[in-house]
C-alpha cells in the first residue's frame, strides 16, 4: 500500500520505516529541511536503537523516501499525522498547532476514499475537530484515531510488534472500509495475533492519555512509598520486589528513584488534567496533580542527598552527573531529570560536569551553562561526588575500585537504584540512594 507520514521526529521517523518495512511504500514528510535531508540519506536524526539498520535497508528496498514537499503525499491511500503536541509555554494544555498545521497542508492532496490517520496524542474532542475540517473539503475521505504506544529505546520494536491496535472511528460504512484499509497496512501484526481494539475517537484517544496517566501513577506511587522508606529506613527496592510478586500489581515501572520525564509522561498528564478542567471534571483527575508534584520532588530531594553527602554544602564542590538523557537508550532530553538536577546543583553554587553516551550534543543545544565531559571518568576526575541520574548499562557497570581513583571523594548518589550498595561501600564509597537506607 501507498502510505503517506507527515511529521518525522521520534513517531513518524521511526513509523515510517517500519511501514516501509511491512512492505509498503512509504512517503516521509517533515517541515524541518536539516531532518529530512539526514533521513533522505538514510541517516536517524535522534539515537534509537535498530533504526539506523531499519532505515538503510528500506531506502535500499527504494520503499522509502522523505521530502519536505507535501505534494509527495498525493497518491498514497492512508495519510498518517505523526507531529508532535508539546505542553504549550506557561500552560499544562497541549500545543496543538503543529497537528492542525499539518492537516492544512495535507488537505489539498487527500483524494476520495483516502484515510488519515491521526496518531499524534490529542485532547480528546481533537479527532472530532479534525474530522469536521476534512469533511469540509474533502468528504469521501475518513479519519481514523489510532494512538501510538511506542516507548522510546525499544519504538522500532514496539512499531513492528505493538502490544494493541486501537482504531477510533466514527460510526458508518465508511467506517468499515477505513478499518479494513488499516488492516491491510498492520497485516503482517494483526497475524501475529496482536490484539485490536476498534472503537469511538473519543475512547480512542483517552486510550492514549489513560495510559501514560496509569504509567506515571504507577513511578509516582512507588517513588511515595520511597520517600516513606525514607521516612523509616526501609528500602524500597525491597518493597517493589515485594509487592511486584502480586500479579495485580505486578514489578514493571516500579523502579523508584528521580522519576519520569521525557516528551510525553509529563507533559500528557498536564494536557489531559487542562482538558479534564474545560470538561467539567477536573475533579476525576485532581489525583494527578499529585503525581505530578511526588515526581517534581524527587529532584529536589536529590539535589539534597547530593548536598547531605557533601557535609552540607555543595557550593565550590564538583559534582559529576552521569547521565543527561530522560532515560537510557535514548538522546531525548526533553523533561530530563537527570538535567533539571544537575541544573539545580549548578544554580546552587556547584561545579557540575555532564556526562551522557548518547545525548551531550542535546543537552548542550538545551543548557549550554553546563559543562560536559564525554566519558564518566572523565565527567568524575577530581570530583566530591558522583550523581547517577540515567541507568545507562556503562554506568551501571562501572567497577567501584578502578572508578574510585579517577574521583577527589568517594561518594556517589545513585538516582536510580541500580548499583549495588554493598559492592560499592566495600570499595569505600558513600553510597546513598533514594528510598534506601
Ligand atoms: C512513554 C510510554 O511508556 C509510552 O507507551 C508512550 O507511548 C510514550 O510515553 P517513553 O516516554 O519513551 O514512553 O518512556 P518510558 O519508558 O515510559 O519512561 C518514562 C520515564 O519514566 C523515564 O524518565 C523513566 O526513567 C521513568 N521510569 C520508568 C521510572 O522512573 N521508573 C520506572 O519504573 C519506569
Amino acid at each position: 500500500m501507498r502510505i503517506s507520514v507527515i511529521g518525522c521526529g521520534y513517531l513518524g521517523a521511526v513509523h515510517a520505516a517500519c511501514m516501509a518495512q511491512l512492505g509498503h511504500e512509504v512517503v516521509g514528510v517533515d517541515v524541518d529541511a536539516s531532518k529530512v535531508a539526514l533521513l533522505a540519506e538514510g541517516k536517524a536524526p535522534f539515537f534509537e536503537p535498530g533504526l539506523p539498520e531499519l532505515l538503510t535497508e528500506a531506502m535500499g528496498s527504494g520503499r522509502l523516501e522523505f521530502g519536505t514537499d507535501m505534494s509527495a503525499v498525493a497518491g498514497a491511500q492512508v495519510h498518517f499525522i505523526c507531529v508532535g503536541t508539546p505542553q504549550k509555554r506557561g500552560e499544562n494544555a497541549a500545543d496543538l498547532r503543529f497537528v492542525d498545521a499539518a492537516l492544512e497542508a495535507l488537505l489539498p492532496y487527500v483524494a476520495p476514499g483516502d484515510v488519515v490517520v491521526g496518531k499524534s496524542t490529542v485532547p480528546v474532542g481533537t479527532a472530532e475537530k479534525l474530522a469536521e475540517r476534512l469533511a469540509e473539503v474533502q468528504p469521501e475521505a475518513t479519519l481514523v484515531w489510532n494512538p501510538e504506544f511506542l516507548r522510546e529505546g525499544f519504538a522500532v520494536q514496539d512499531t513492528l510488534h505493538p502490544d494493541r491496535l486501537v482504531y477510533g472511528i466514527q460510526a458508518g460504512t465508511e467506517g468499515a472500509r477505513a478499518v479494513r484499509l488499516l488492516d491491510e497496512v498492520y497485516a503482517t501484526p494483526l497475524s501475529e495475533g496482536t490484539p485490536q481494539v476498534v472503537t469511538d475517537y473519543a475512547t480512542a484517544q483517552l486510550v492514549k492519555v489513560a495510559a501514560n496517566s496509569f504509567l506515571a501513577t504507577k513511578i509516582s506511587f512507588i517513588n511515595a512509598m520511597a520517600e516513606l522508606c525514607e521516612a523509616t529506613g526501609a528500602d524500597v527496592t525491597q518493597l517493589a520486589d515485594a509487592i511486584g510478586h502480586d500479579a495485580r500489581i505486578g514489578r514493571r515501572f516500579l523502579n523508584a528513584g528521580l522519576g519520569f520525564g521525557g516528551g510525553c509522561l509529563p507533559k500528557d498528564i498536564r494536557a489531559f488534567m487542562a482538558r479534564a478542567g474545560e470538561l467539567g471534571v477536573d475533579q476525576a483527575l485532581s489525583f494527578l496533580r499529585e503525581v505530578d508534584s511526588i515526581n517534581m520532588r524527587r529532584r529536589v530531594r536529590m539535589v539534597d542527598l547530593a548536598r547531605e553527602v557533601c557535609d552540607g554544602s555543595i557550593v565550590g564542590r564538583k559534582v559529576a552527573v552521569l547521565g543527561a538523557a530522560f532515560k537510557p537508550n535514548s538522546d531525548d532530553v526533553r523533561d530530563s531529570p537527570a538535567l533539571s538536577v544537575a541544573a539545580q546543583m549548578g544554580l546552587q553554587g556547584a561545579r557540575v560536569v555532564v556526562t551522557d553516551p548518547e545525548a551531550i550534543a542535546n543537552a548542550e543545544a538545551k543548557w549550554p551553562d553546563l559543562t560536559y565531559a564525554p566519558t564518566a571518568e572523565q565527567a568524575a576526575a577530581g570530583a566530591d561526588v558522583v550523581v547517577l541520574a540515567t541507568e545507562w548499562d556503562q554506568y551501571r557497570d562501572l567497577d567501584p575500585v578502578a572508578f574510585g581513583e579517577v574521583v577527589a571523594a568517594r561518594r556517589i548518589v545513585d538516582g536510580r537504584n541500580v548499583l549495588d550498595p554493598g559492592k560499592w561501600r566495600a570499595a569505600g564509597w558513600t553510597y546513598r540512594a533514594l528510598g534506601r537506607p
